[in-house]
C-alpha cells in the first residue's frame, strides 16, 4: 500500500491515529456511540456522586484503558478500584503511570463536585499502599474512598469550564507559531503547590527533543512493549463503537485498509512491515514537531505523590485548553522497564538534576482540533 502524508498511520506507545489535512474527522466514517460519555450537556444526574463519575472518567489515562471501577457506597461515598486486568505490565510495570490517571481522575470528580456545591473528599489507599518505587504493584484495595458533603458556597473551579474540550492531542504542532513564555508560566503555576516546570527556549526544547525520539525509537524496537500498545488498538469505526477503550484507529484510509486486510494487528506490530515503517516515521514527525515541553515532577514516587501528579496534570492540560493549547504525554522516556533504562537515566540528569522523579512529560504547542477520545459509559464502570 502506498501510504500517503494525508492517509498515514501512526504507532508506538504513544498512541496510534490517522493524520489527515485538517479536521478529516468532521468527514470521515465516525463511531457512533463512543464519544457519547463526553456529551456533558445531557441532563445531570440527581445523585451528585454520579455526576462526579460522569466527569471523570473522561479523565486522560494511559492507553485509555480506562482501569476504573467504581463502587457507591451508602448515600453519600463511593470507592474507587483499579480494574487489575486494564494495566500495562510491559510499559509500566510498577503500575506508576496507571496511578497518574487515577490522580486526573479525582480531579476531575473533585471539580464537578465542587460545581454542584459539594465536597469531595478523597482517602487515598484507605486500606494501604503498595509500595510505588519499584515494588508492589497495585492490588484489589481500593484507590481511594470518596465522601460527598454539601459545602455552601464552595467555589467553582474556572478550569472546571474545559473539561469537555480537553484532549491529548498527538498530532504535529505548528513550528511557525511558539508558546508564549507567560502561556507556558499559566500551565506551570495552577493552583497546587507542586513542581510543575515548563520551557520554550529553543536550546533546552532540543536536547528534550531529541531523548523524547530517542526514546520512542527504544519502544518501538522493544516487541513485547511495542506489542502491548498494539493490542489496546481499536481499528476502524465499528471496533472503537464495540469496545470504546484504547487507541482508536480512525478515518477513511484505516477503513480502507482495514477492508482489505491490509492493516491488520500483526502488520502494525510487524517491524519489517511497510505498516510498521511508515508509522514509526509519522510518529516521530508528530513527536519533533514540538515547540515547548512540560513535565511534573515529585520528590517520592510512592502511590500519594503519583496520584498527585495526575491532578497537577490534569489541571495543567485544562490551563492549556483554556488558552487554546494543544497538550500531549510522551511518557516513552519516563517507563521502568530494562531497555529505556539509560534513556530515562539522562532524562532525569536534564530535566532534575537536584534529584526528583519526572512523572508527566508533555509536549506544548499549537495543533489541529482533534476528535474526543473513546470512553465507556459510567454505568459500565460501576460495580
Ligand atoms: C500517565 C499518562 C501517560 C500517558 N502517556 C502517553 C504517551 O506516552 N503517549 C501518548 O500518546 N499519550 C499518552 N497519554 C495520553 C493518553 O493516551 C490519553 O489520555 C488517552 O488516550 C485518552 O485520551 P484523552 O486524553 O484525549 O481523553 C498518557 C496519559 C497519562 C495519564
Amino acid at each position: 500500500m502506498t501510504v500517503s502524508r494525508r492517509t498515514v498511520i501512526l504507532a508506538g506507545a504513544g498512541g496510534l491515529a490517522l493524520v489527515g489535512a485538517g479536521a478529516w474527522w468532521r468527514v470521515a466514517r465516525m463511531p457512533k456511540t463512543a464519544s457519547d460519555p463526553w456529551n456533558l450537556a445531557a441532563a445531570a444526574p440527581t445523585d451528585v456522586r454520579l455526576d462526579a463519575l460522569r466527569h471523570a472518567i473522561l479523565a486522560p489515562n494511559p492507553h485509555n484503558l480506562q482501569p476504573w471501577r467504581i463502587r457507591l457506597d451508602g448515600d453519600d461515598a463511593a470507592m474507587l478500584y483499579c480494574d487489575l486486568d486494564r494495566r500495562l505490565p510491559a510499559a509500566d510495570p510498577f503500575d506508576r503511570q496507571i496511578t497518574i490517571g487515577f490522580g486526573c481522575f479525582l480531579e476531575l470528580a473533585r471539580m464537578a463536585a465542587a460545581a454542584r456545591g459539594v465536597e469531595m473528599r478523597i482517602t487515598p489507599f484507605p486500606e494501604g499502599a503498595p509500595q510505588g518505587d519499584r515494588e508492589g504493584r497495585l492490588d484489589a484495595r481500593p484507590i481511594a474512598r470518596l465522601v460527598f458533603a454539601p459545602r455552601p458556597g464552595i467555589p467553582t473551579d474556572p478550569l472546571f469550564a474545559h473539561v469537555a474540550a480537553r484532549r491529548s492531542n498527538k498530532e504535529a504542532y505548528d513550528l511557525t507559531r511558539p508558546v508564549a513564555r507567560e502561556a507556558l508560566r499559566a500551565l506551570t503555576g495552577n493552583g497546587l503547590d507542586w513542581r510543575v516546570r515548563g520551557t520554550t527556549n529553543p536550546r533546552f526544547v532540543e536536547p528534550i527533543r531529541a531523548l523524547v525520539l530517542e526514546a520512542l525509537d527504544v519502544e518501538l524496537g522493544t516487541a513485547r512493549v511495542h506489542r502491548e500498545t498494539v493490542g489496546a488498538m481499536r481499528i476502524g469505526a465499528r471496533e472503537v463503537d464495540a469496545a470504546p477503550d484504547g487507541i482508536a484507529l480512525l478515518g477513511p484510509a484505516v477503513e480502507a485498509a482495514a477492508a482489505v486486510g491490509l492493516m491488520t494487528r500483526e502488520a502494525l506490530a510487524d517491524p519489517g512491515s511497510a505498516m510498521f515503517e511508515a508509522g514509526a516515521r509519522q510518529l516521530r514527525a508528530c513527536h519533533a514537531a514540538t515547540p515547548a515541553f512540560l513535565w511534573v515532577v515529585t520528590d517520592r514516587n510512592d502511590r500519594l505523590s503519583q496520584l498527585r501528579a495526575g491532578r497537577v496534570y490534569l489541571r495543567a492540560n485544562l490551563a492549556a485548553t483554556s488558552l487554546g493549547l494543544a497538550m500531549h504525554p510522551v511518557s516513552q522516556a519516563l517507563q521502568e522497564y530494562a531497555e529505556m533504562a539509560d534513556v530515562h537515566a539522562r532524562l532525569h540528569r536534564l530535566l532534575v538534576p537536584e534529584g526528583g522523579h519526572v512523572q508527566m512529560l508533555a509536549r506544548v504547542g499549537h495543533g489541529p482540533e482533534v476528535p474526543p477520545s473513546p470512553r465507556h459509559p459510567l454505568d459500565a464502570k460501576l460495580a
